[in-house]
């Protein structure tokens, strides 16, 4: 199989030397692409963490959610599966000035406007061979959240996981496919739930 897997918070520049971004390190991404790559898979990785390339993968450095979902618009026709473990930014500065803001003794508003949700997009693209995996990640309300993610982007599969999974070495995740029950997989690092991931997709689908 093909994976193209993406990995990673990314960064809305607010001028040169300023951006918005997220508490995301990139991990479970990495561990995804690793695991796949181990398996025996072709993989594809669209990062925006500073993290090193896994050896053995394809590898393609973003910043914004923009230039994310331009590389995944370019190399999702050709991979089986998309799992989309990015943070990707829900909202990006209207306009991102050329050079250094300078400060002034009075408040600042920056405005933002929506990003394009790619898992949406690619959720709509898909082919009928094709598998799209999303992840969810909620503080409150975690299943009946997820599921509405599942449905509204037309996903194969949600994984659900807390916000204290962010920046940590260990998760625990809860998956759902829209034809099965929910699958809780225990507290374990990034690498051990990866490799389930990896495991069940390939096993579920090919
Ligand atoms: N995602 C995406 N493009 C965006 C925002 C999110 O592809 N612009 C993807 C993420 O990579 C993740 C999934 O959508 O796989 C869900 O992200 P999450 O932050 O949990 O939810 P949102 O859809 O952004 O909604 P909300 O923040 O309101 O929960």
């Amino acid at each position: 199989m093909h994976f193209l897997i993406t990995a990673g918070g990314t960064r809305e520049y607010i001028d040169p030397v300023r951006f918005i971004s997220n508490a995301s390190s990139g991990r479970m991404g990495y561990a995804l692409a690793r695991a796949a790559q181990k398996a025996g898979h072709k993989v594809t990785l669209i990062s925006a963490s500073d993290l090193q390339p896994p050896v053995g993968v394809e590898f393609v450095g973003v910043d914004s959610a923009a230039e994310m979902f331009k590389a995944v618009k370019k190399f999702f026709a050709k991979c089986d599966c998309l799992i989309m473990a990015a943070a990707v930014a829900d909202y990006t500065p209207v306009r991102s000035v050329k050079t250094k803001i300078k400060k002034e003794d009075k408040f600042l508003t920056i405005k933002l406007k929506p990003t394009t949700d790619i898992l949406k997009w690619a959720g709509r693209h898909k082919k009928k061979n094709q598998v799209v995996v999303g992840f969810a990640l909620e503080d409150k309300k975690l299943r009946e959240r997820a599921e509405r993610k599942l449905k509204d982007k037309n996903l194969d599969m949600i994984i659900a996981n807390r916000p204290a999974a962010i920046g940590s070495d260990r998760t625990s995740v809860q998956i759902k496919t829209p034809d099965s029950k929910w699958l809780q997989l225990p507290q374990a690092s990034k690498t051990t739930i990866a490799k389930k991931v990896i495991h069940l997709v390939g096993s579920h689908w090919y």
